[in-house]
């Protein structure tokens, strides 16, 4: 146990959480018998709870956020040191940070230019939503404002974002939704809607041309796709199919919107996702990993003829992009992500990511071949999933509940790991692992060793 934690101290904090918090996608009901988990400190990749237990975080603050790691004092010291002299004031206005970051990070973005300020992943896509949008009314009669999304992939929990969720059970109950959103089939080739066909990457992307085509190619003004979906299922792209969507999109001027809310900034091994993938991308946004949970900040980037767009007509008091976001304007963010992109570079962990990434890829590849159960493992860096079924034939899901169980497992063992849920009906069956990008070998066979056993345990034998 570690000695900085003193479970009798923290008593009351828990005892304040269980009588006044509303968790975050969170049952509450069997909180009224035990206690909510509340951890109260963390260094690298180990967390401590109210208990006093220690764990190994296998997914980064539980939704792939803490991507250089607890306990940075340097990532302290700057906020620190830039609030004190310069906390706030509106982005309509500068700051130095601000300016700062956006010059590092387009450095790393070939081809965009511009970079708009926001707090969360969906806000920073409601952000392209809307410029979308203006471009419809401003340079197409009205007509081009359909935004496609796509199935199994997830933007945000705001109405707007929700009406462009391929997640089912993160939208219902909460309608009526906002018209204008169409979504597009998935591109998951383990569950291939074709059959077993060759060319599936060139047949997923054929089926978005084929929405387009049913919608209107004038219709449409943009395409949201996640490069890798996360929450979905851990979906790396088939081959083929990002140059196949790339076409389609250049073919019907529809723009292209890469949500790296997830994959930005070092979580795939590259400083974004659709780097693996030869994308041009129109729009990229990003939040989580950008300060690694030090700050909250979220970008949109996009090019200098996008933005051009809204400088044509400086007499037209509705012409330029008319949005704000007052804590777009906290200097913590960008300060936070400065020091976080620094590190990163310092630190070669982007190469980790890649290193770690193939090391947690072979330890699941060989737990599949002793675990019946896992049917298909899945990823990129350190951004990995395993689906469980309960028959590689037919490749039914694994009931959630005994996924769930696995989960469990794992954190009564010390490690915290994920699994997709409360997404696609019947599909909540994939483990999902994404360590800081400072994991270590061992790091990563504890995590592998942690969830063989727990296979073992909830599914029994190995065959
Ligand atoms: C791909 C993706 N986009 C957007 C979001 C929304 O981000 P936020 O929770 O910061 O609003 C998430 C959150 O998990 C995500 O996974």
């Amino acid at each position: 146990m570690n000695a900085r934690v003193r479970p009798a101290e923290l008593r009351p904090v828990v005892e304040a959480d269980r009588a006044h918090v509303w968790h975050h996608i969170t049952q509450h009901k069997p909180f009224e018998t035990q206690d909510p988990r509340v951890y109260v400190e963390g260094r690298g990749m180990r967390l401590w709870d109210a208990a006093g237990l220690e764990y190994l975080d296998a997914v980064s603050g539980g939704v792939w956020t803490v991507n250089v790691g607890y306990g940075r004092q340097s990532i302290a010291d700057a906020v620190r040191e830039q609030l004190l002299k310069m906390n706030y004031f509106s982005n309509s206005a500068g700051s130095v940070p601000g300016a700062r970051f956006a010059a590092q990070l387009i450095e790393k973005m070939p081809g965009l230019s511009r970079v708009y300020y926001a707090n969360s992943g969906s806000e920073a896509n409601e952000k392209v939503f809307k410029i979308v949008r203006q471009i419809a009314h401003r340079h197409h009669q009205g007509r081009k404002y359909k935004i496609l999304y796509r199935e199994r992939d997830y933007h945000g929990t705001t109405i707007a974002t929700l009406s462009a969720s391929g997640q089912p059970q993160r939208s219902l109950q909460y309608g009526p939704l906002t018209p204008g959103f169409v979504e597009v089939p998935h591109c998951l080739e383990y569950h291939s809607q074709y059959g077993p066909i060759a060319h599936y990457g060139e047949r997923a992307a054929d089926a978005i041309e084929d929405v387009i085509l049913r919608e209107g190619p004038d219709t449409v003004g943009a395409l949201c796709l996640e490069p890798v979906t996360a929450g979905g299922g851990v979906i790396t792209p088939p081959a083929g199919y990002w140059e196949r969507v790339q076409e389609i999109c250049r073919r019907h001027r529809v723009l292209l919107h890469i949500d790296e809310v997830v994959c930005g900034v070092g979580r795939t091994g590259k400083w974004f996702g659709y780097q693996h993938y030869g994308i041009r991308p129109d729009f990229v946004t990003m939040a989580k990993g950008v300060a690694s949970g030090y700050a909250a900040i979220s970008c949109v980037v996009t090019t200098e003829a996008i933005f051009e767009l809204f400088k044509d007509d400086p007499g037209d008091p509705l012409a330029y992009f008319r949005d704000i976001s007052t804590f777009g304007g906290c200097a913590a963010g960008p300060a936070a992500a400065l020091e976080n992109m620094r590190i990163i570079e310092a630190e070669g962990l982007l190469e980790n990511t890649s290193a770690m990434g193939a090391r947690l890829m072979g330890n699941l590849r060989e737990l599949q071949e002793r675990h019946a159960v896992i049917g298909d493992v899945r990823g990129i860096g350190l951004f990995c999933g395993a689906e469980l079924v309960q028959d590689r034939t037919t490749r039914q899901p694994a009931e959630e509940k005994r996924v769930q169980a696995v989960v469990a497992e794992c954190l009564s063992q010390g490690v915290i790991i994920g699994a997709t849920n409360r997404s696609i009906p019947g599909f909540n069956n994939t483990l999902c692992l994404s360590p800081a990008l400072i994991a270590t070998a061992s790091d990563i066979d504890h995590i592998t060793a942690t969830i063989d056993r727990a296979l073992e345990k909830v599914f029994g034998g190995r065959h």
